[in-house]
């Protein structure tokens, strides 16, 4: 399965907002609709944006407009602005030139997945050692955060292929519940064993011992290594310190940006009231009211034991 495909003069995305009741993929042929896609996370996560961006540019064609408001669709995520300049920086070579752009960057992404994957098992599981390894990740990093493998949750893929992996426990991530959702219906798909915890138990899972690592993915890496990802990150972070876990980001080198020196540079999405005042279209407080919904989070970097990017794993 892809999450994102050109298919017959058009994007294709599983429709992640369907998820995990019923895997839909849905056909995109306008800029608007892309957009609409993105911002309602029916596509979503660093790398499939960045796939997003660049296949976004052949439908938007010479319209400089939608090329800049696809660009600024979410802000955190580096990939996107990323695939989008990558793939419109072809434009006066004409729009064969920009698809094919478009999809050596989808095709490197699979394959960057792929290394990743293997670097972090490596890491982790080193072949002359024994014994399966128990993981705790947060929101989805998996296919459908990519194109047909994912970043941390590739790593734990690999780790269940070489029969290292004892358990994943995936922490539910709200608002959105994409660990629910999302990882969980991967993990199945997998049959790797899992199970899923609420968003608070997770430095307390931490504390009480028996958790080997913790993988988290990146939206966006700064220069100083400072990570933002997935409101959540950083309190497993602060967790996995207190408890001596080791803490990993495993993302692709597209995902560092050079151009952002610290995290406190790093734009972080709020994405508004409604998403925390329901659970799936289902109010859960008391009407009127008010929130506040970061989507992301900043780790700093010496909460970091290392980054596992698919070129290098990258120490403090
Ligand atoms: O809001 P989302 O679902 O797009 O957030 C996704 C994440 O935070 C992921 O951890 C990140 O994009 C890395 S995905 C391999």
């Amino acid at each position: 399965m892809r999450t994102i495909d050109w298919v017959d003069g058009a994007i294709e995305i599983v429709d992640q907002t369907r998820l995990p009741d019923e895997c839909v993929t849905v056909r995109i042929t306008s800029v608007a609709e892309l957009i609409g896609a993105i911002r309602r996370l029916a596509v979503r996560g660093a790398p499939a944006l960045g796939v997003a961006g660049a296949l976004g540019v052949v439908l938007a064609g010479d319209d400089p407009e939608a090329v800049a408001r696809l660009r600024a669709a979410r802000p955190t995520a580096v990939n996107l602005a990323w695939g989008v300049d990558q793939a419109a920086a072809w434009l006066p070579q004409g729009r064969a030139a920009v698809l094919a752009t478009a999809l050596r960057i989808r095709d490197e992404d699979i394959a960057a997945c792929v290394a990743m994957g293997e670097r972090g098992a490596d890491l982790l599981a080193p072949a002359e050692t024994t014994g399966r390894l128990r993981v705790m990740t947060v929101c989805n990093t998996g296919a459908l955060a990519a194109v047909e493998r994912g970043t941390a949750l590739g790593v734990v893929q690999t780790l269940h292929e070489r029969g290292r992996l004892a358990e994943v426990l995936a922490l539910e991530t709200r608002p959105l519940l994409q660990g629910a959702r999302l990882t969980c219906w991967e993990l199945g798909r997998m049959g790797a064993r899992h199970r899923l915890v609420t968003d608070g138990a997770g430095p307390y899972l931490l504390a009480r011992g028996g958790i080997d690592a913790v993988l988290i993915g990146a939206d966006r890496i700064a220069a100083n290594g400072d990570t933002a990802n997935k409101i959540g990150s950083y309190a497993l972070a602060l967790g996995a310190a207190r408890a001596g876990v080791p803490f990993y980001v495993v993302a692709p080198e597209t995902t560092i940006d050079f151009a952002t020196p610290s995290g406190e540079h790093i734009e972080i999405e709020d994405r508004g009231a409604e998403e925390v005042v329901s659970v799936r279209g289902v109010r859960v407080a008391p009407e009127g009211t008010a929130a506040v919904n970061p989507a992301f989070d900043v780790t700093p970097h010496d909460l970091i034991t290392a980054i596992i990017t698919d070129k290098r794993v990258i120490r403090p």
